[in-house]
């Protein structure tokens, strides 16, 4: 079955067509950066211009940079507070047209990686982590997904670990791999010790640099990088349902 996924994401909004039998991506995926400020109404132009790039007419999975409930967006650390309690579901079926499925960001991540990536037929506890913007997390228990898990804001050092420890602290503070690795490390080494998973996953973009950090991490858990990639989220929105 065919899918447009969409992952809004602090920074860009990304999009493509996604074969959700094998997870592929049909067509080379679209990006527009993502409004500032980042309003239900703005980011939701932003929607409508990826799905008038592919001219698409068929169902949409949307993964959004915060918690989902039955529809409803209901934080938004790294968008407009306009999207607290807002009735996304709708307005985005509204403004497209089309038939759309709403769950948060990491939780879509998760999902893709857990059938097609890093974490196939890996029972027991998984922890999928998106680096990016913010952190975002997603918890699997033998192959089943607790939705909204929000372990990127644990606080660490008296700080939101995604504070410390994400992609854009690493970038606007110019942290080297190393010092940024120590951030991370200690922040991973929290989780490890709470859930005790026999996976952790990392995605977003500094999955792309996995080997510059790896073999600076300690933790007792297997540590891998997503298979697919940055791709990840927009796979998994397509083969969502609404949260
Ligand atoms: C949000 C999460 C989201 C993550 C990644 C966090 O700030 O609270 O819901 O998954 O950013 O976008």
């Amino acid at each position: 079955m065919e899918v447009l996924g969409i992952d809004i994401g602090g920074t860009g909004i990304k999009g493509a067509p996604v074969d959700t039998l094998n997870g592929a991506l049909i067509a080379e995926r679209f990006r527009v950066l993502t409004p500032q400020p980042a309003t239900p109404g703005a980011v939701i132009r932003s929607v409508v211009e990826v799905v008038t790039h592919f001219n698409w007419h068929g169902e949409i999975g949307v993964g959004y940079p915060g918690v989902v409930k039955n529809g409803y967006t209901m934080t938004a650390a790294n968008v407009d507070p306009g999207w607290i309690g807002f009735n996304a579901l709708d307005a985005l079926q509204q403004a497209t047209g089309c038939p759309v499925s709403l769950v948060n960001d990491a939780d879509a991540a998760g999902l893709a990686e857990m059938r097609f990536g890093a974490g196939r037929n890996q029972p027991n506890v998984v922890i999928m982590l998106t680096i990016g913007t913010g952190i975002g997390t997603a918890l699997f228990v033998n192959g089943h997904l607790v939705p909204n898990t929000e372990m990127g804001h644990l606080i660490i050092r008296g700080k939101d670990a995604e504070h410390r420890a994400s992609e854009r602290v690493r970038v606007e503070k110019e942290l080297s791999w190393k010092a940024w690795s120590k951030r991370f490390n200690e922040y991973l080494t929290y989780l490890d010790n709470l859930f005790w998973p026999d996976l952790f996953i990392i995605g977003g973009g500094v999955s792309k640099h996995f080997e510059r950090f790896s073999h600076r991490l300690t933790v007792r858990a297997r540590v891998a990088p997503a298979g697919l990639m940055n791709d990840a989220g927009i796979v998994g929105a397509a083969m969502a349902r609404t949260a």
